[in-house]
């Protein structure tokens, strides 16, 4: 079976991460990743907290295995944090900024953090912070993030992380990605948009659908985003989501004074907030292309660590041929 040292620092049994998915509700699929051996995880954003704490007591009745709870700086929410820290998940992970006195809480608190970088900055920042684990997120990826490729990122993050375990996040959607990501020295994978399109995630069928039909060229970076999103209420790295097209995605990049925010941005919170968003935002990296059908996670998790274990068998047996 296929292991790394940051399955000790997590607690789980394959170096695995199921991403955390901002608003969408993810309860199932986080359980059947834990149950899988992977880390499963909760997104926290545009909640109310009583539903925050529906979702952590339902995840802790459906698996006793570590996952994470997710916080992002949009827009940072401290009475959630608060409560996080109180309910005491194996670790916080965290993304679009690196805050150093909210790690010392976390720590404090006996939880681990796990800090998603955008760029060699952030993780030199990671670092000094205290992170116990990097999630090194290339351009490639679903959802906010920056610009620089998984390949090039990932083993510069991994020379500046020394003994922290580096995750790769961006782009990998099989054990084939699984298995580049840990030959550029990184110790796992952060996946999202192939949890996306599993049974378990609670987003339409649409969003879905439209995943395994995508070509990679279709996930593209939301720009004048700020129109429609939520603002940072603390600074940020650069970054700029990733969707697949749509109208309004369009009408951002072509005409973004045309797109009203004082009109769209409750349109779009609603929609997310009732589960959907899909018609505006269907947020999505470009492993679209390698996204062929929509599974159960459990599966996904098998066939990654399998996928890898081939992968690099087949590798290893170019050397000396
Ligand atoms: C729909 C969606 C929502 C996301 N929301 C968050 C979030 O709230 N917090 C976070 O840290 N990352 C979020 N991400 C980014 C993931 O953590 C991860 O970096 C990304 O999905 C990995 O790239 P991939 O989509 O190519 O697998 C989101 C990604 C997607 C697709």
């Amino acid at each position: 079976m296929l292991r790394t040292p940051l399955c000790d620092v997590l607690g789980v049994d394959v170096p695995i991460i199921c991403a955390p998915f901002g608003p969408w509700e993810e309860v199932g699929l986080a359980a059947a990743v834990c149950g899988a051996g992977g880390l499963g995880s909760l997104g926290t954003s545009a909640r109310s907290l009583p539903e925050l704490r529906e979702q952590w007591s339902r995840l802790r009745e459906l698996t006793d295995r570590p996952f994470a709870i997710n916080h992002t700086v949009r827009p940072f929410d401290e009475e959630a944090f608060a409560a996080t820290l109180g309910f005491r998940p194996a670790a916080v992970s965290f993304h679009l900024a690196v805050p150093g006195d909210l790690v010392k809480r976390a720590h404090d608190a006996g939880v681990l953090w796990i800090q998603q970088v955008m760029d060699v900055q952030q993780a030199e920042e990671a670092v000094a912070a205290g992170a116990d684990v990097i999630i090194a997120q290339g351009g490639e990826a679903g959802g906010n993030g920056g610009w620089i490729g998984t390949m090039v990122l990932v083993p510069q993050v991994v020379d500046v992380a020394v003994d922290i375990p580096v995750v790769a996040a961006g782009g990998i959607a099989d054990g084939r990605g699984l298995a580049a990501a840990l030959a550029l020295g990184a110790q796992g994978v952060n996946v999202g948009t192939r949890f996306l399109a599993s049974e378990e995630m609670r987003i339409a069928d649409a969003w879905k659908t439209r995943i395994v039909a995508a070509d990679s060229a279709d996930a593209v970076k939301v720009v004048n985003s700020a129109r429609v999103m939520p603002p940072f209420s603390r600074p940020s790295r650069p970054n700029e989501p990733r969707s697949l097209r749509t109208d309004l995605v369009d009408a951002l990049r072509d005409d973004p004074g045309g797109v009203d925010p004082a009109v769209m941005g409750p349109l779009v919170l609603e929609a997310v907030r009732a589960g959907e968003g899909h018609e505006f935002l269907p947020f999505a990296g470009q492993s679209v292309g390698l996204i062929h059908e929509i599974r159960p996670a459990a599966e996904i998790v098998r066939d990654l660590v399998a996928e890898a274990e081939a992968a690099l068998t087949a590798a290893a047996g170019w050397i000396g041929s």
